[in-house]
């Protein structure tokens, strides 16, 4: 059996979760739906990433423990999985006791293998990046601030701190890149990437003094881990790396190396430089991909806090409906690209994508079926030229949306099923069931066996994007072998077809 290990980022739990969170989960969890549907062995991991001094900080605001702050927020991401319909197999929190073991684990072999020293920082720190800056990389504003890229501000450090041996990764890292042309996708990503480290690696800040809120450093209880070394260790906390056990270890050598880490642009370099480095270091194979993914905007505008623009999910799928708001964020922007978000567009995409081509074909023909056929569905038979081309095209859907996955091109896939949808709907149209139905019911019959035939098969895919809507046609169908080793075998229910009700209503 194939195994398929697909992450998220683990969130930081500063702050409410957001739409573009929502967003990374989404992408992955479709993903982890087509290989389980496909048969793979699939282990799809999220968390929370709950240390550091952004979260310690944002505990202080509010006057709480950082404990109770991450108990509290973490638990709205929790909720958020619920909310989306998303299918992680693991949840993992960074204050977990696995994790802090596992930290230390790795932490050990790499000072076993010569790759950490003690020494002093001095430089710039974002703490709401969680990052360490050059000079080179800030500008400054008018109260003479230094900001980040990303609008942080950096701070001057000055502490003892120790040091991951970074430096020494820039050739080999450079080999990995040119070797493995798909290992950082999109290109652009890939390209900022390479032009980063080889304008030169400095070795790596991996512990901070300055306050508690962390994993402590094995052997020296004055320092935390850096957040990022602790974060990115999730990935190998749950499946089991460093435990002592054969039942963890077997889930290791199953899992690891992961298949897809998927992350937004704006954490590539941690996860395409620092982290493949330090598994370098501690003699573990590299992930075979990472993708970045672009920001949601909204109208235009970035989103923020302070400018209180920031889109809520929960707010989407009450006012939208859940596997509408899956469908418009996967389908209205290519995933490696920035996307604005607007209501209207989304209601636009909704009422016609979902309603109107999809929702209006599967009604009109169930209801056909049962008003015509008392609800028991036509058998296979004599199908014409312009069925066939119907059903070849259905036929291809499964290839079509594996190789546009493979790409990440969520947009592309869900287009290439509406494109099966548009052709079944010109089908239907031209073939025009309500006319034959009073002169030819057996030609009748076998224009809605193509429809339900190909409605059967984009229901069993569109499982992987729109969960519970595709499950309820698939109900609506009668449908019970859902997986795709029922794609193309012949659409024959065992039982009558339940009274049919609309999936998608329109909204207003
Ligand atoms: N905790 C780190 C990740 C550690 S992974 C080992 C982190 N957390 S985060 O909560 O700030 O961001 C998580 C993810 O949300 C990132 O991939 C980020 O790109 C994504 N997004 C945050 N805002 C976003 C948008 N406006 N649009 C799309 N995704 C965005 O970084």
């Amino acid at each position: 059996m194939t195994k398929y290990y697909i992450t998220t980022p683990i969130y930081y739990v500063n702050d409410k979760p957001h739409i573009g969170h929502a967003y990374t989960s989404l992408a992955a969890d479709v993903l982890a739906r087509f290989h389980r549907l496909k048969g793979d062995d699939v282990f799809f991991l999220t968390g929370t990433d709950e240390h550091g001094q952004k979260v310690e900080k944002a505990a202080k605001d509010k006057n709480i423990s950082p404990q109770e702050l991450t108990d509290q927020v973490s638990q709205n991401f929790r909720d958020l999985i619920i909310t989306m319909n998303d299918s992680p197999d693991d949840f993992i929190r960074t204050t977990e006791a696995r994790h802090k073991a596992t930290c230390q684990i790795l932490w050990e072999k790499l000072a076993a293998a010569g790759f950490i020293y003690k020494g002093n920082y001095e430089g710039f720190y974002a703490v709401r990046d969680e990052a360490y800056y050059q000079e080179s990389e800030l500008t400054k504003n008018a109260d003479g601030k230094y900001i980040a890229p990303s609008g942080a501000e950096a701070v001057w450090v000055q502490e003892e701190s120790y040091f991951f041996k970074l430096s020494m990764f820039q050739e080999k890292l450079l080999a990995h890149y040119e070797s493995h042309p798909d290992f950082i996708a999109p290109k652009i990503r890939a390209n900022e990437v390479i032009s980063f480290v080889r304008g030169g690696l400095k070795d790596l800040s991996i512990s901070r003094k300055n306050f508690s809120w962390g994993v402590p450093v094995p052997g020296d209880s004055n320092h935390v881990m850096y957040v990022w070394l602790d974060a990115l260790t999730n990935y190998l906390t749950a499946i089991g790396f460093g435990e002592d056990n054969d039942k963890a270890q077997e889930k290791f050598k199953k899992f690891w190396p992961c298949d897809l880490h998927l992350v937004g642009k704006d954490i590539i370099r941690f996860h395409a430089v620092y982290w493949p480095a330090m598994l370098m270091a501690a003699g573990l194979a590299l992930p075979q991909k990472i993708f970045a993914h672009g920001w949601w905007m909204n109208n235009g505008q970035k989103m923020s806090k302070s400018i209180g623009n920031v889109i809520d999910p929960n707010y989407l799928v009450e006012k939208f409906g859940c596997d509408q708001t899956r469908y418009f964020l996967l389908r209205q922007v290519s995933f490696g690209e920035d996307g604005d978000f607007s209501e209207d567009m989304m209601r636009d995409r909704c009422n016609h994508d979902l309603a109107n081509d999809l929702g209006n074909l599967a009604q009109r023909t169930l209801s056909f079926v049962a008003k015509h056929l008392s609800g028991t569905a036509p058998k296979k038979s004599a199908i014409t030229p312009d069925g066939e081309q119907l059903l070849a095209m259905a036929k291809n859907i499964l290839p079509e949306v594996e190789k546009h996955l493979a790409n990440l091109a969520f947009h592309r896939a869900l287009e290439s099923i509406w494109a099966v949808i548009g052709e079944a709907n010109r089908y239907i149209d031209k073939a025009a069931p309500w006319t034959l139905a009073k002169t030819d019911k057996a030609a009748m019959e076998a224009v809605l066996w193509v429809v339900l035939m190909a409605l059967k098969d984009i229901a069993i895919l569109l499982q992987c994007f729109l969960p519970a809507s595709a499950e309820k046609l698939l109900a609506q169908l009668a449908v019970d072998e859902k997986t795709f080793s029922n794609l193309g075998k012949d659409y024959a229910p065992t039982k009558q077809l339940p009274t049919p009700a609309g999936i998608f209503p329109r909204i207003l």
